[in-house]
């Protein structure tokens, strides 16, 4: 059964409401920029390419609004457009590029109607664009799953974080549909449950067979040589081949190490930052302390206790035994490999 998280309708876009599942499968229709950055800060929408592709769609929507005909004054609005919607998430490169790439394209446009018409055109466009990557890259990535082996994945990065096939989801779904005998171990991913409530929910409707773990289990599971390899997404890559992802990826790629487990990331190119020399550069989003301690309204620590949100961390290369993308699978050394991709 096909999953179609962001579909646009003409002149609105339809998301499928991601905190409402596995329970109810909601979707809400938005019209307006505000309405696309507020679903974003809430991870109604969340996964690195789906908020790029719901970033660009959000300045295409955000142009229809501007009355003005002048087109100086047309590019100074959209660019309040634009910084609405960088300012709801920080480490996804994938927002970043697909929203300079809309306003540069806005550049190009005579006037404001043809602006307005370009615009809608662009997001399409990174829409399909990003589909497409992610089918690639599921296909490449799926040559480095074994038939009979079993895969430890983080957090959610199927179709649900790309509107597409997936990344590290794809790969593995891609590798059941070749008829691989796999088994996949899903962490549950805290504090939001990405992994428990969105990849369990993924894997259901593929029929792979699967089995949800805590968090903290990862090492014992590596230690029984339960885990063949690992399989993760990425939000941002730098160019030395670090990279940034769900909070407790770093800490698998150092349990996959000591263990001699193979650690795989993938993404596509538009994750690549081509600004940043190391992970280290990377801005890591920090949300509120309230998801750590309370589980979906439920408090689970005492009232007023301090608690951190880091919602991703930073894997440095030496960790990471290839990163997949839509152009090929590239190892160390990694800036070689990633300029050439770029
Ligand atoms: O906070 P989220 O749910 O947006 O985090 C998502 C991830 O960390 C994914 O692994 C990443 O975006 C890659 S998705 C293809």
């Amino acid at each position: 059964m096909s999953i179609e998280p962001i579909k646009w309708l003409g002149d609105k876009l339809r998301l499928l409401d991601q905190t409402r599942l596995p329970g109810e499968e909601i979707y809400i229709e938005l019209s307006d920029h505000q309405g696309i950055a507020s679903a974003i800060t809430e991870l109604k929408i969340r996964g690195a390419p789906a908020i790029g592709i719901a970033g660009a769609y959000g300045v295409a929507l955000g142009a229809q609004k501007i009355n003005s005909k002048a087109k100086d004054e047309f590019l100074e609005k959209l660019r309040d457009v634009s910084k609405t919607l960088t300012t709801t998430r920080p480490t996804a490169k994938n927002l970043f590029w697909a929203i300079e790439r809309m306003q540069k394209v806005a550049r190009t446009g005579k006037d404001a109607e043809e602006i307005k018409e370009l615009l809608i055109a662009e997001a399409k466009k990174i829409h399909a664009e990003e589909v497409e990557s992610s089918r690639k890259l599921s296909q490449l990535g799926s040559e480095l799953i074994w038939d009979g082996s079993s895969i430890l994945t983080h957090c959610n990065t199927g179709a649900l974080a790309t509107s597409g096939y997936g990344t590290a989801l794809g790969a593995i779904k891609w590798a059941k549909e070749q008829g691989k005998k796999i088994k996949v171990y899903v962490t549950e991913t805290r504090p939001l449950l990405q992994g428990a409530r969105l990849t369990c929910w993924e894997l259901k409707k593929a029929n792979i067979t699967s089995v949800l773990i805590t968090d903290s289990m990862a090492g014992y599971l590596m230690s029984q040589k339960k885990i063949d390899c690992v399989i993760v997404g990425a939000d941002r890559i730098a160019l030395n081949g670090d990279i940034a992802n769900k909070v407790g990826t770093y800490s698998l790629a150092v349990l996959a190490k000591e263990h001699g487990i193979p650690f795989y990331v993938a993404a596509p190119t538009t994750t690549v930052d081509p600004n940043l020399s190391s992970g280290d550069q990377i801005p890591i989003e920090q949300r509120s302390p309230d998801e750590v301690t309370h589980i979906q309204g439920i408090a689970i620590a005492p009232e007023g206790f301090e608690a951190l949100n880091y919602a991703f961390d930073v894997t440095p290369h030496q960790l990471i035994s290839a990163i997949i993308t839509e152009r090929g699978i590239i190892r160390e050394p990694y800036g070689e490999g990633l300029k050439e991709v770029c």
